[in-house]
């Protein structure tokens, strides 16, 4: 049964297909109110998600359905030892298709093997994202009018900011895009990212400290949490956690008609006077999740024969 585990498990035409389906919905949202009327979501999240969540429940609510949740590890049989490969085939008994967030790489590629049901990955470890990026690029398709021809600049914790793997893989994708890549040393991008995705495809790139610097010739700056949980120890996380606050002051250089996104949630890394920049998108995507995850279940559910 096919799930979405990584982006690339997406083609570029259904991507497309996807973003079309969600501008669709936005506009015609009754149309789309009672597709999956007697149909279940489970959503089995391992790790703490206040948005993808609940945005998976909204979107499946709003498409007539109903959702079963596990919130948390220690709620479910996970505390008593149970595998991955087990919870996958028991929930498949119960709801038609899964969401699964999970701490270790790897384990919606496990359920989706398991399950009798489509399973999305919700987040794995540092590894990938799928969804958040879907919600990433109907933003900028919305804000910028285009998906190619962009220069994004993704600044933070590119080591273990799984949502920044998985954008770049999608964006890879299209014509004319190219990364300015801004991190503390010790939070760059993982080689299998850089090595395998963005120099094996040619994509131009760039590797900065200074996010000043890099500022002017952005037309999207993706900006990201330091992944405290991922750290091996807290001195490193202390020591790296405040690197770049973006604040009013740096925007002045910024393009006119840049936009500003960060997947949330936010610690430090947008000081909040950011907010009413006209630049500012990261709340419009979130909303901008639940209509493509709204666009996603509905491919799955209707390539599985289930609606
Ligand atoms: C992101 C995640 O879980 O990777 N959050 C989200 O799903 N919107 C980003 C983060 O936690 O920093």
């Amino acid at each position: 049964m096919r799930g979405v585990i990584d982006i690339l498990d997406l083609s570029v035409a259904e991507v497309d297909q996807m973003i079309s389906t969600a501008c669709d919905i936005i506009d015609n949202p009754e149309k789309y109110s009672q597709i999956c009327r007697g149909k279940k979501l489970a959503t089995l999240f391992f790790e703490p998600s206040t948005r993808t969540r609940l945005s998976f429940e909204a979107a499946m609510y709003e498409l007539g359905g109903n959702v079963l949740s596990v919130a948390s590890a220690d709620s479910s049989s996970a505390a008593k030892g149970e595998s991955v490969s087990d919870t996958a085939r028991v929930v498949s008994c119960y709801a038609d298709i899964i969401a699964m967030r999970h701490p270790k790489e790897g384990a919606a590629f496990v359920a989706s093997k398991n399950a009798s049901v489509p399973v999305i990955n919700a987040g794995d470890g540092g590894h990938c994202h799928p969804t958040q990026t879907l919600a990433d690029l109907l933003t900028i398709f919305r804000e910028k009018g285009r998906l190619g021809d962009i220069t994004v600049g993704l600044c933070g914790d590119l080591k273990f900011g799984r949502t920044v793997h998985s954008l770049i893989n999608a964006l890879s994708r299209y014509e004319g895009v190219k990364f300015v890549l801004i991190s503390p040393e010790e939070l760059k991008l993982p080689s299998y990212v850089k090595n395998d995705v963005l120099k094996r495809k040619g994509i131009p790139y760039k590797q900065t400290t200074d996010l000043l610097e890099a500022m002017p010739e952005l037309d999207v700056l993706y900006m990201t949490r330091v992944q405290r949980e991922r750290f091996f120890n807290e001195e490193d996380y202390l020591r790296l956690k405040d690197s770049y606050i973006l604040t009013p002051e740096k925007l002045k250089t910024a393009k006119a008609d840049a936009i500003v996104m960060h997947p949330l949630p936010r610690v430090n890394e947008i000081s909040v006077a950011v907010d009413s920049d006209p630049r500012a998108c990261y709340f419009k995507q979130v909303l901008n999740g639940k209509y493509m995850r709204m666009a996603l279940i509905l491919m799955l559910l209707k390539e599985a024969g289930t609606i």
